[in-house]
């Protein structure tokens, strides 16, 4: 028992200490993404709040990136898709990873962010009919002004924030009220017209009363993840939760993309997904936007909640049906 114990209480130590908990010794996440795009210094402070923005066409080492690793899968470029996908977290570590391949896969985003200029030094300067950048904080109902929602016609959010005190918390931007408060805002504001909504969420959020994940959960994380789920499972959308494991090859754990990416490709293709929040793992961060993206345009995935890891090995890349066969054999009948 002892042993159990002890074991289990590495397992939560080693994912708690791997996790954003470890950010809280590192300078402000600004800080550690600047010299990760090479950030340009212009400045947008001519910006309106709630007001769309268009980014003009530059040179961005995130888009690259992606570019670089998708441009091996597509001979062709890939038509212009009539989806219009509003990404909420996009300048965060898996939010940046589906924008840039939205734009390489020549679907249209808008983006919903607390930092106009963030996503602008992310993306690069893109024509406005491919990237809209709009301002708000999911935080409070009042930016989430119906214009956002205009047109749009699918949502991935994957919004976060620290599991324990951080700077990231700074400004009451915990927990509860970012995966809580700011999901529960942002669902009530959806349009009902969506065709699906995808939530990034975690697993162990059915098991926060519960070893190793109670740990996790002591400021409540896992529980207002679940809250969010809740809310939006109630909402009558169309919806598909992506629960992830501990996340790897994220930017903030690289300071070369392009390197990263590769690496990330070249290792951890292999995906395992899961149902029931029995999963316990990794999962690249990669592999989680692609089952974002994947998830908006295969129908059984509607209504379905799934964890996710990834492993040494091939995978399904950006191919549909093979993502498909992945979700459907993952899902319980
Ligand atoms: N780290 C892990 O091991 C792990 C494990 C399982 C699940 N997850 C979950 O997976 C998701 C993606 O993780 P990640 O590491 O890629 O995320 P991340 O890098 O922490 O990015 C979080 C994003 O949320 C945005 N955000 C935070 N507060 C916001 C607010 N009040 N209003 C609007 N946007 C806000 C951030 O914007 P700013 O740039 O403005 O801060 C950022 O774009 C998160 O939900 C995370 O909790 C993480």
């Amino acid at each position: 028992m002892a042993t159990a114990t002890t074991t289990t209480f590495h397992m939560a130590c080693k994912f708690i200490t791997s996790t954003p908990l470890n950010y809280q010794n590192l300078p402000p996440s600004s800080q550690i993404i600047l010299p990760l795009y090479n950030l340009h210094s212009n400045s947008l402070n001519n910006l309106q709040s709630t007001s769309s923005t268009t980014c003009r066409r530059r040179v961005s080492p995130v888009y690259n990136a992606v570019k670089a690793e998708e441009s091996l899968q597509y001979k062709t470029s890939p038509p212009v898709s009539s989806k219009l996908v509003l990404v909420i977290g996009a300048s965060g570590g898996v939010g940046q990873l589906v924008v840039a391949s939205l734009l390489n896969r020549n679907i249209k985003a808008r983006l919903l962010v607390r930092d106009p200029e963030k996503a602008r030094t992310l993306f690069g300067e893109q024509d406005e009919d491919k990237l809209q950048v709009y301002k708000g904080d999911t935080r409070n109902p009042e930016d989430l002004d119906p214009s956002i929602f205009e047109g749009v016609t699918h949502v991935i959010c994957c919004t976060g924030t620290t599991a324990f005190p951080s700077r990231r918390w700074d400004g009451d931007n915990t927990p509860e009220r970012v995966d809580c408060d700011g999901a529960k805002n942002l669902i009530s504001a959806l349009p009902s017209s969506l065709k699906r909504v995808v939530l990034v969420s975690s697993v162990g959020v059915t098991k926060f009363n519960e070893l190793p994940w109670s740990i996790m959960n002591l400021c409540g994380v896992l529980k207002y993840k679940k809250m969010g789920e809740d809310c939006l499972i109630n909402s009558g959308l169309p919806y598909t939760i992506i629960r992830p494991g501990r996340l790897t090859d994220g930017p903030y754990t690289s300071y070369d993309l392009n390197t990263l990416l590769k690496a990330t490709a070249g290792e951890r293709r292999a995906v395992v997904i899961g149902q029931g929040d029995k999963l316990v793992g990794e999962v690249s961060r990669l592999v989680v936007a692609e089952a974002c993206l994947q998830a908006l345009d295969i129908e059984c995935t509607e209504g379905q909640i799934y964890e996710i890891n990834s492993v040494k090995g091939e995978g399904p890349e950006n191919n549909k049906d093979r993502w498909e066969e992945l979700f459907r054999a993952a899902t319980v009948q």
